[in-house]
């Protein structure tokens, strides 16, 4: 049996979704790093004044970042605050590329996610997992979709917990969000060269999910 699952994908593809569910089936930790960098663009936010790299990294300097699942809901805790709902908010995904984007809250990240995997027995989403945090992981998982499903399928979720939001805006903000992220000079979003890929356009999330478990056999 593999003991280390690294899923990376651009936004909105149902790593989160899928992850989590091959997670549960194996006994693994699900570890969801976008929440992490998602917890750095919380706390910059919660600063008043404009967002610069010096807010940023002000705000990445001492962070106590926290994942744990609770009744099997993945719980975040910033300095002891719960703010897993609140780091899925617009303004928060609104600038968390620019965040991700910064040398400093990477090596902090990456140091912090490396330490979560060390026992082994975890899946690990994100953009940069088989590439540069786990690259000697047992199964590497290059997870897509076209960016119209992408978008749709966050409507949905957005609506779903009461935002309002406009498909267009949505495709159009995913689309530079993949952009930022396939760009910039440090880790980026990219298929590692042993990655396998899964184009989940069209296919259920089960479909995905036995499609990955046969990959950990
Ligand atoms: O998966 P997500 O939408 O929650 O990720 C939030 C942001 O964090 C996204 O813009 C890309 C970035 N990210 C990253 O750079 N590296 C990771 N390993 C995970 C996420």
């Amino acid at each position: 049996m593999k003991r280390i699952v690294a899923i990376d994908g651009p936004a909105g593809a149902g790593k989160s979704t899928v992850a989590k569910i091959v997670a549960e089936r194996l006994g693994y930790t699900y570890i969801d790093t976008g929440a992490m960098y998602r917890a750095v663009a919380w706390k910059t936010l919660r600063h008043d004044g404009a967002v610069t790299d010096a807010a940023i990294l002000h705000a990445v300097r001492d962070i106590d970042v926290q994942l744990s699942a609770v009744s099997g809901t993945l719980h975040v805790t910033v300095d002891g605050t719960d703010v897993t709902g609140e780091i899925r908010s617009p303004e928060v995904t609104h600038i968390v590329s620019r965040v991700a984007a910064l040398g400093p809250v990477r090596e902090k990240m990456v140091e912090l996610q490396r330490a979560m995997a060390a026992s082994g027995k975890v899946v690990m989403d994100g953009r940069d997992i088989a590439t540069n945090v786990l690259p000697n992981a047992d199964v590497k998982v290059f997870l897509s979709a076209s960016v119209e499903e992408r978008a749709r399928r966050r409507c949905k979720e957005m609506q779903a917990k009461g935002y309002d939001v406009d498909l267009d805006e949505l495709q159009k903000e995913i689309a530079a969000r993949d952009k930022q992220d396939r760009e910039r000079a440090i880790s980026p979003l990219r298929k590692a060269d042993d990655a396998v890929l899964i184009d989940s356009t069209g296919l259920s999330i089960e479909a995905v999910v036995e499609r990955i478990l046969e990959l950990c056999a």
